[in-house]
Parts: C-alpha cells; structure tokens; sequence
C-alpha cells in the first residue's frame, strides 16, 4: 500500500481533469498538491513551505489566514446559507455588499450585478452592451473590441475577448465578433527610436483606424484590464488611457474596465482606473473582492447603462439574466468583511508604503544581464528575459527561459508563474511586510541568477 500522500496524486492522476495543464505531460509530472497556509505562506504535501509571490491567482490579497473571513462565513452559514436575488428577492448581505461597491466606486457607477467569478463578470458584462445597444435602438452596435495579448476569463464570450492562443486554441474562439487592438507595450513593440508617446500615439491612432474601417455604428465596446495581467504584466505607457477614450467618445463606444486583478488595491489605488484615469461605463471585479475566500464577482454598471437596462423592460418584461448562485450570501457576507478589513487595516496606504520596497527591488534587476524589462506598479510587477540587452533578442521559445525561472523559483521556495512573452510575474498577497517583499525577491534573484548560469553554460 501506497503512503496517504501518494494514495492522493495517484487519485489525482486517475480523477482530476486540471484546467490550464499539458494533460498528457500531467501522468509524469503529477500534482503540486497545497495543504495549508499561514500568511503570505503556503505548505505542500511533502512538508515545503514557499512564499506565494503570485496570491495563488493574482486573488489572496489578505493572504491564507484571514479568521475574520473565516468568521464571517461561518455566521453567515448559520444565519441562512442560501438565498437569491430573482424576481425581487434580496438578502441583507447581498444589499450591503452592492451599497458598498457602489460608494467606493469611480463615479457614474450606480448599481452592481453580483456573479461567481470574472469570466462570469465579464460574460454579463458583454451581453448588457448588447442589451443596451437594442435598448437604444442600436441594434448594429455589437461588435466588442479586445487587446492582443488581453486577459478576460474563458467562458465563450469573456474566452473570445482572451487574445492569447493557449487560451483559444482548440476551443474555436474567437465566438463573438471581436477586434483585437495592439497591445501597449512600449518595450516590446516600440519601434526602434520611437519615444513612448509617439509609440502611444500610433497604436492609438491605429486604433482609431480599426474603429472606422469595422464602421464605428457596429461597434458596442472596449474591454481593458487598467495592467493586463495573464498577458505579461503589461503596465500602460503614459497617457495611453485618456487617449483611447478621446477616441472611444468619438465614436459613442462604452469603455469597460476588467478590475478583476487590479480591482482594491493592486495598483496602489483601490482601482487600477484611478491609477490610469480611466471613467468606466462598466467595471468587471472578482478576485480581490473576496481575497478568493468565496467565489464571487461584480459587474459594477453607470447610471446611463442602467437607466437603458429599466426601460428595456417595459420592452422585454424581466431583464432576463442571472445566475443561481448570483450575489450568494455567505459569498456576499465574505466579501463585505474583505472590504471591512481593507479599510480598517488601512490597505491602499500600506499598499503605497511596501510598494517603495516592492520596485526599489525590482528595479534592481534592470541591471541583471538576463533581465531585458522589469517593470510593475503597486504591488504587481514582471521581468522579462532576454539573450541580448541591448538588441531586446529573446531566447528561442522552445528554450522557455520564464517556465526555468518558475521552476527554479520553486526549489528555492518561491511559487510564481511564467508569463507569454519570457516573462515572470510578481504578485503577492497585499499584506506582505518591508521584509516578506525582501525575502521575496531575494528568492527571486537566487532563481534568476540560476537560470542565467545555465543558459550561459
Ligand atoms: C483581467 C481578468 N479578467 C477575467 C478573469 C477571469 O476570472 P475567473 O478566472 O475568475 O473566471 C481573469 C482571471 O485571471 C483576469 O485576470
């Protein structure tokens, strides 16, 4: 007989389909089972603790050991367990929590849709500018614009707004008539002795291209992450924002930020639209909302889109969209006292003052022979690799120089992710210490330093 341990990935291996794995590499390699976490810690099966620099996915921002949301969930669980918001009814969490957003929002926001998760946020996101377009009686204004490299969710719609191939290929997605708009990303795709707003300019210029040759009546909107996140951690060149949305006026398109990873505090400011000046008829948020102790999500939505949604019904009767576990109560309770702790803890403030330490050392690694771009805002951030500084050459693809520094990282106690592009991502919980985001880079370094060595030998 096998130990418990080994009874377990065995099991794992007959049972468990793994969402974003090689399947057929996943027999050899087995799973990576986590059993508990302390803090910005997390400790597999075999006694290992690791610092998880990515918050498990871009979400545990109060880290795996939070008692008030463990509290919390439990009085709610004895208070009622389940309860939903069809046909008018509502629970006393679910109110809050709406009220809540709503008030700590960028203005305009004037009411909140809960769901479970951010593809579903997203996914709703996409079908009310539809919904609003009909409403308006614009029935040709459908058409959604992404960004190349963008991260949205997967669901079919949200998945269609995901411009990376590992995440639509196989899947027949696109599904929805979408653009895909260059990636601002001025380290990489800067054109030799273009300055970052005339980089700026053109993409946005070609934008604006794109808008008029698809006919701008078709087109409904815009969908961005504030820092595209599963696409490179890709921080937006200056003025990049308030020039895309001059255009998107222009042409009468809705502006919908994606908060799911930037949404309460990663950027510094509790929403990555406020970092980047951005006025959202929409924002998508999940995550953070919740530190990931419940699933759920929000579809934040303006005044002007709600105002379209009320008189739709004198047209449809019901606005005929929802899901069973929509605005759950434990869920909603989870998320309230998240909310509650950012705010007595003082989270944006503590987040600025650990995020002077989190990019002096960052930036540190501008320096190191391997590190092409380090870059990041708040408390996110990424390096990419390349084989030559000054020419930005990368490595073959094959070489996957960023799934070496992951896997390196690992050995030295570290858990991060590879990103497309030959990058690594930096992201850990929001309640990492001056010392913790030391310790943690100092990881990173011994990772880096180590993959180095072996692409020079
Ligand atoms: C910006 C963004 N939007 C949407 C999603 C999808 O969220 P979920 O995985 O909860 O469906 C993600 C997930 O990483 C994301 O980063």
């Amino acid at each position: 007989m096998s130990n418990p341990v080994q009874a377990s990935a065995d099991s794992d291996k007959k049972y468990v389909v793994h969402p974003y794995t090689n399947l057929s590499g996943h027999e050899d390699v087995g799973p990576f089972t986590i059993v508990g976490g302390e803090g910005i810690y997390v400790d597999d099966d075999q006694g290992n603790r690791f610092i998880e620099a990515l918050s498990g996915l871009w979400c545990t921002s109060l880290g795996f050991s939070e008692s008030r949301l463990v509290d919390a969930a439990i009085k709610q669980f004895n208070k009622l367990p389940y309860s939903h918001l069809f046909g008018h009814r509502s629970t006393q969490p679910a109110i809050e929590l709406s009220e809540r957003l709503v008030k700590m929002a960028p203005e305009g926001i004037s009411r909140a849709y809960l769901v479970n998760s951010g593809s579903e946020a997203v996914d709703s996101a996409i079908k009310m500018v539809w919904y609003y377009n009909n409403v308006l009686d614009r029935p040709k204004k459908k058409k959604i614009i992404s960004r190349k490299r963008a991260y949205h969710g997967v669901t079919v719609a949200a998945g269609s707004l995901t411009a990376l191939p590992y995440a639509q290929d196989g899947f027949d997605l696109p599904a929805i008539d979408t653009l895909y708009c260059a990636t601002p990303h001025y380290y990489r795709y800067g054109e030799n002795g273009e300055s970052e707003t005339e980089f700026t300019d053109r993409i946005v210029g070609e934008l604006e291209q794109q808008i008029i040759d698809a006919d701008p009546d078709t087109v409904g909107a815009f969908f961005a992450e504030p820092v595209m996140g599963a696409g490179g951690v890709l921080i937006p060149p200056k003025g990049y924002f308030e020039k895309v949305q001059a255009v998107l006026s222009k042409y009468d398109i809705l502006m919908v930020a994606d908060e799911v990873i930037c949404g309460f505090g990663r950027t510094g400011n509790m929403w990555g639209c406020d970092t980047y000046n951005i006025k959202p008829d929409m924002i998508t948020c999940a995550k953070q909302l919740s530190s990931a102790y419940q699933p759920i999500g929000a579809v934040l939505v303006s005044d002007k889109m709600y105002s379209a949604f009320v008189s739709g019904s004198d047209q449809h009767g019901i606005f005929g969209t929802g899901n069973t576990y929509g605005g759950h109560p434990v869920a909603s309770a989870v998320a309230l006292e998240t909310l509650n702790i950012y705010r007595d803890d003082k989270m944006i403030e503590h987040v600025q003052s650990v995020s002077k330490t989190f990019m002096r050392r960052l930036n540190e690694f501008e320096s190191h022979p391997l590190v092409g771009d380090a870059r990041g805002v708040g408390l996110i951030g990424a390096l990419e690799f390349v084989k030559d500084k000054s020419s930005k050459e990368q490595y073959p693809v094959t070489d996957k120089v960023g799934v070496q520094v992951m896997n390196a990282a690992r050995k030295h106690g570290l858990i991060t992710r590879a990103l497309p592009g030959d990058g690594i991502a930096i992201c850990p919980p929001l309640i990492i210490t001056d010392a913790e985001v030391n310790e943690m880079f100092n990881r990173y370094k011994l990772a880096v330093d180590e993959v180095y060595a072996n692409m020079r030998a």
